[in-house]
Order: C-alpha cells, then structure tokens, then sequence
C-alpha cells in the first residue's frame, strides 16, 4: 500500500492531554474507505512513524479524525503531534488498516481506557441503540476526550478514577450472557483485568507494549532471505529486524514492541518463536507468519520471505 501526503486541516484539543486532527487530501480528493476499529500509519515530520485509530465518521470520506495522547514519558511521536504539528502540516498516510474488525453479535460491551475510546467511538456510534453498552474509564473526566458526544447515547457510563475509582469489572462482566462480544481498548492493566473475568468473546487492542517475554530465544540462529539471497547471523541480544535492516533498509516497521503489525514478514521454513501480541493462538502455531522486530527463532535456522 503506498503513502498518501495528508494535509492537517485542523486541530483542537479534545481534552487534557488529547489532541484532535482532522486530515484531509490537499486537493480534496476522497480519502480510501473505512470501517470502525481500522487505524491509520502516520510519518511525522521528523520520521517517526506511529499508529492511530480513526475517530470519525466512516460516511465522511472528506477527511480522517485521530485523537493523540500526550505521553511525556514515550517515544516522542506524541510529543511531537502536540508541539510540532499544526494546521497545514503535512503527514505521510498508509492505510487505513483494521486489525480490530467489529463482528457481528446480537449484544456488545465496549471497555474504554482513557485514549482507548478512540476506536470504540465509531463503534458505538454504528450500532443500534439498546444493543451495546460502554464503560468508559479515565483518569478524571477532564482527561477524558469525545465525552460530549458520547453523553447523549444511551448506554455510555464515564468511570473518572479520581471520583469513581476504577470500574467494577466483576460486577460488569459477570452480569453479561455469555455470547456478548466484549470489546476492550486500552492500557495493559485494563486489558489483562478484563481477560481474567471474561471467558466470552473478547476482542482487544492495546496501547502500548504488552510485555514480552524473551527467555526462551536469545540464543543467535541464522536467518535466509530468500528474496534477496542473503543469509545472516543474529546473535544472542540482537533483534532479527535489526539484523535485517542491514541488508534490507526499508524493510517496515514501526513500534518495535511486537504490537502494531508493520514489521509482519512471512515465515517460509523454520519454527518462528513468536513474542509479540499482534498474532493470534492459531496463528502463532501455524508459524507462517511472525513480527521480526521481537521474533526469534526455535532451530537454527529461518527462511523469510525478504
Ligand atoms: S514493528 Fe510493530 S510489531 Fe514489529
């Protein structure tokens, strides 16, 4: 999928925190179509690559919604989306690309945390009144963003942790029929809290890295790329992609964590040892795919399709 330049037409600030920007085609063509739950990959001016969802109308192909977190502590892109980006910067856009589809079920439960709300919002909005409802956490409701519009839905409760505390899960969760699909977007905690007291249908993404466990692969193996004819050594403490990008510079990625999907490479021989919280339990096991910026190999040797 190639990049399209997207032009900031504005910015406002959504709440404590959270900044808005609306993206539009600088000569106002219609942007590619979208479903809820789908995200765009954004290059900054500075080159860092990051990933958010889309907050807007799917119907309104005139331009893309994001809500940006300001993460003092992170890598920098959200810094710099609230310090460096304004009306009329440009932005590099691929996508958009939905690893969080909505499937159909009759009864739905949407868990926000914090900046989490960003794909469950076009969710919500998409689905019968009385079929869904959204409990939506946050630090206090002024750190909470789009809390106006959700306000007027039947179904919306606001959990502002300085009032509230932090949602009653149990009471939440164990009061649902077993075939409602719980969606859950948000920090680790929240997600690993829902996962234990949820045997349902559970559909999650997260915000930041999910840890990682590494203990097994650390040994060096060798790795072929079959497509351009090279084979390398990865050493113990070296990830695989960066062993890669020695000989293949513009190979994708972007979180390095293992959890927003650009670095995914198709596996061709060998047994990847998966660390990365992107695959599923059945696609881990089928082993033809894997993320290559946390990914390692169980034999000596993996063939990729590179
Ligand atoms: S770069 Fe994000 S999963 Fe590998």
């Amino acid at each position: 999928m190639t990049t399209v330049l997207l032009t900031v037409r504005s910015v406002v600030e959504e709440a404590e925190g959270v900044r808005g920007l609306l993206l539009a085609d600088p000569t106002g063509a219609a942007l590619a179509p979208w479903e809820p739950g789908a995200h765009l990959e954004v290059t900054l001016p500075s080159g860092a690559v990051r990933h958010y969802s889309l907050c807007g109308d799917p119907a309104d192909r005139s331009t893309y919604r994001l809500g940006v977190l300001r993460e003092p502590g992170g890598r920098g892109g959200s810094e710099e989306v609230h310090t460096s980006v304004g009306e009329g910067t440009v932005l590099g856009v691929r996508g958009p690309f939905n690893r969080f589809p909505l499937v159909p079920a009759e009864r739905y439960l949407f868990v926000a945390g914090g900046i989490g709300i960003t794909p469950l919002l076009p969710m919500v909005r998409s689905l019968p009144p009385g079929s869904w409802a959204l409990l939506y956490g946050g630090r206090s409701l002024a750190t909470m963003a789009y809390r106006e519009e959700l306000a007027p839905l039947p179904g919306v409760t606001f959990v502002p942790q300085d009032t509230a505390g932090l949602p009653d899960l149990d009471a939440v969760l164990g009061a649902l029929p077993p075939s409602t699909a719980v969606y859950c977007c948000g920090p680790e905690g929240l997600l690993r809290a829902v996962e234990e007291r949820w045997a349902g249908p559970l559909h999650k993404e997260r915000f930041g890295a999910a840890p990682v466990e590494r203990a097994s692969g650390e040994g060096g193996f060798e790795v072929e790329l079959r497509r351009t004819g090279r084979v390398l050594r990865v050493e113990a403490g070296r990830s695989l992609l960066d062993a890669v990008r020695e000989v293949v510079p513009g190979v994708a990625y972007s979180c390095e964590e293992g959890w927003c999907g650009t670095c995914e490479t198709k596996v061709l021989a060998g047994t990847p040892e998966h660390h990365d919280s992107v695959l599923g339990e059945d696609e881990k096991a089928a082993g033809t795919t894997m993320m290559i910026c946390v990914g390692r190999s169980r034999d000596g040797r993996l063939v990729l399709d590179l």
